[in-house]
């Protein structure tokens, strides 16, 4: 199965920041958001990859790419282990990268890999979505089409106030953590909201879909949003939501990226024990727990 990862918006939540550097490249501890998502995938086994990107993209190609000149530094310095890592970084997988010329949506940015993806089921994670997980989210999914070869969409339950910065799913449960769609609907307001299963960033869907993006009108934001073409989709074929075993870490904004960032910092290994040292002195000198 080849993925799709959309990373062409512009990131305007993280403006400064994110003026010249794109989010996908933001780090998290010490990698970039955008390699979690691309080892995930290779995690379930996923060897071809298309990442949309946009003009201001171009680090996002070069983080995956050799670095000749720093290669020599490091070898030369005798640096084996970043040698070897950033070495790996070529090797992860087959990735592709197309343009999205204009930032329409998503719906659209994933229509961009249609010509790759072919008459395919393909996956799509989101560029700004990482998880931890026994068994990668997106192989979760793959499970579950494989079983019932439908379209399959993360979801998790958020916070009713959340509610309004998602996907939210109107859904019957039909066997544990497995759903059947009724309806979708793009960022409600939590009195609209049809319930707070909502979309959680990682779908498997059949190549259906992209005749349903081409029919589908600008929506929340102006945008074409996939949730809406997912609504067309669900007219011709079952739509199936899978709520995922593991923790997923929104890096869509910066409340986000700072909370996950302190999060996964706090249970690495080689950081954690200190940050948490840290927190606990800074503490003491001023209380803020
Ligand atoms: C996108 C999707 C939304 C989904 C969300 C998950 O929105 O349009 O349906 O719930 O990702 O993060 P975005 O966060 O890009 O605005």
């Amino acid at each position: 199965m080849k993925a799709v990862i959309p990373a062409a918006g512009w990131g305007v939540r993280f403006l400064p920041l994110t003026k010249e550097q794109p989010k996908e490249m933001l780090p998290v501890i010490d990698k970039p958001v955008i390699q979690y998502v691309v080892e995930e995938a290779v995690g379930a086994g996923i060897e071809d990859i298309i990442i949309v990107t946009g003009r201001h993209k171009r680090t996002i190609e070069d983080h995956f790419d050799h670095s000749f000149e720093l290669e020599a530094i490091l070898h030369n310095g005798n640096r084996r282990e970043h040698l070897e890592n950033i070495k790996n970084l070529c090797n992860l997988a087959n990735l592709h990268y197309i343009r999205q010329k204009e930032p329409k949506g998503l719906g659209d940015a994933v229509y961009q890999a249609r010509h790759h993806v072919g008459n395919e089921p393909f996956a799509v994670m989101l560029g700004d979505t990482i998880h931890v997980s026994d068994v990668p989210v997106v192989k979760q999914l793959m499970e579950v089409h494989a079983r019932t070869g439908k379209s399959v969409i993360a979801v998790e339950r958020v916070p009713g106030e959340k509610v309004k910065d998602y996907g939210v799913l109107d859904a019957v449960k039909v066997d544990d953590r497995l759903y059947q769609i009724n309806d979708l609907v793009e960022k409600p307001s939590p009195a609209e909201a049809p319930s707070n299963l909502c979309i959680a960033g990682t779908y498997v869907l059949t190549p259906g879909i992209f005749e349903c993006i081409e029919r589908t009108k600008p929506g929340h934001n102006g945008e074409l949003q996939l949730t809406d073409a997912l609504r067309l989709l669900r007219e011709k074929e079952r739509l199936l939501a899978w709520e995922f075993i593991g923790k997923r870490y929104d890096i869509g904004d910066i409340q986000g990226w700072l909370n996950s960032q302190f999060e996964l910092a706090l249970k690495h290994p080689q950081y954690g024990a200190q940050l948490k040292a840290f927190l606990r002195d800074l503490n003491q000198k001023e209380p803020f727990l």
